[in-house]
């Protein structure tokens, strides 16, 4: 298969540790919608993260192009530090009673199926479906600013520094695929199923969080989807970036993200604040 040859933007390697004592219960805008829709977002992250590496790693030892074999060694790095500060995030949630353990199980049963039953080809096209997710819902998060400007300070230190690192490591599972797999046709028919799968699942996540708190209200939910979906909603925006992967010629680079992300690694001083980097790839 052909490498797709795209800038990107280095991936380093990061180890933090943030600290989630304080945040209060509904930490964005002090709403239950949104809280608990990132809330149940985040009880995917660590089980879903781990299933990354995995099904990247699967592929390393045969990668033959070495600059895409050391990006993909950070990329595990990366995810591997997601999945850890997602966990302690989750701890934030379990100090408020907030059950995202119920969800971590769920996810968790349904990757074991998926890993005993789908191909590695076909489990790789997962990833990089959500990959795909995860690079454009971080670029709309690095890219409109109002969108954290009520949330908890501690809460936003997190989600940025994810952001920025899934849009640094955004190529690295699709140039494996490209490498190791290039099916458009499986690409693309895994992209919609896991579609349909990912967004019913949080909808029936965030509404599960929202009952437990007795905050499954018709209004708000309603008043909330206006907020996602509406005009100029938050996923609203990111609907024209989602289709592009359907085209045979996607790639994620094409979207090119580097000025956004030096301006985020400047603001947020990534680079100076990290205990240290474990690695790092320059592409
Ligand atoms: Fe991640
Ligand atoms: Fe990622």
């Amino acid at each position: 298969m052909k490498k797709a040859t795209f800038a990107s933007s280095g991936i380093t390697v990061r180890r933090m540790d943030f600290d989630f004592a304080g945040v209060p219960r509904y930490w964005v805008d002090n709403t239950p919608f949104l809280t608990h829709m990132l809330n149940a977002l985040s009880a995917t992250f660590p089980v879903g993260e781990r299933f990354f590496v995995e099904s990247v790693r699967h592929y390393r030892d045969r990668i033959s192009d070495p600059q895409l074999k050391k990006e993909v060694s950070a990329f595990i790095g990366q995810e591997a530090m997601h999945a850890k500060e997602h966990d302690s995030y989750n701890q934030y949630a379990r100090a408020h009673g907030i059950d995202l353990e119920r969800i971590e199980k769920e996810i968790a049963g349904r990757i074991a199926f998926l890993q005993k039953n789908a191909t590695p080809e076909h489990q790789l096209a997962v990833t990089c479906a959500l990959e795909h997710f995860t690079a454009i819902m971080a670029e709309g998060f690095l890219d409109n600013p109002e969108m954290f400007e009520k949330m908890d300070p501690a809460m936003v230190k997190l989600w940025l520094w994810h952001a920025v690192e899934e849009n640094e490591h955004k190529g690295v599972a699709f140039d494996v695929y490209q490498e190791q797999v290039g099916d458009y046709w499986l690409r693309v028919r895994v992209m919609a199923l896991t579609t349909v799968m990912f967004t019913v699942n949080q909808a029936r996540f965030q509404a599960r969080l929202l009952r437990e708190d007795g905050e499954l209200k018709p209004a708000a939910w309603l008043k909330g989807m206006n907020r996602l979906w509406g005009r100029r909603g938050w996923f609203r925006q990111m609907i024209p970036a989602y289709f592009e992967y359907y085209r045979p010629d996607f790639h994620p680079w094409q979207s090119d993200t580097r000025a956004l992300l030096d301006h985020w690694k400047r603001e947020l001083q990534l680079d100076e604040q990290a205990v240290h980097h474990k690695g790092k790839a320059a592409a």
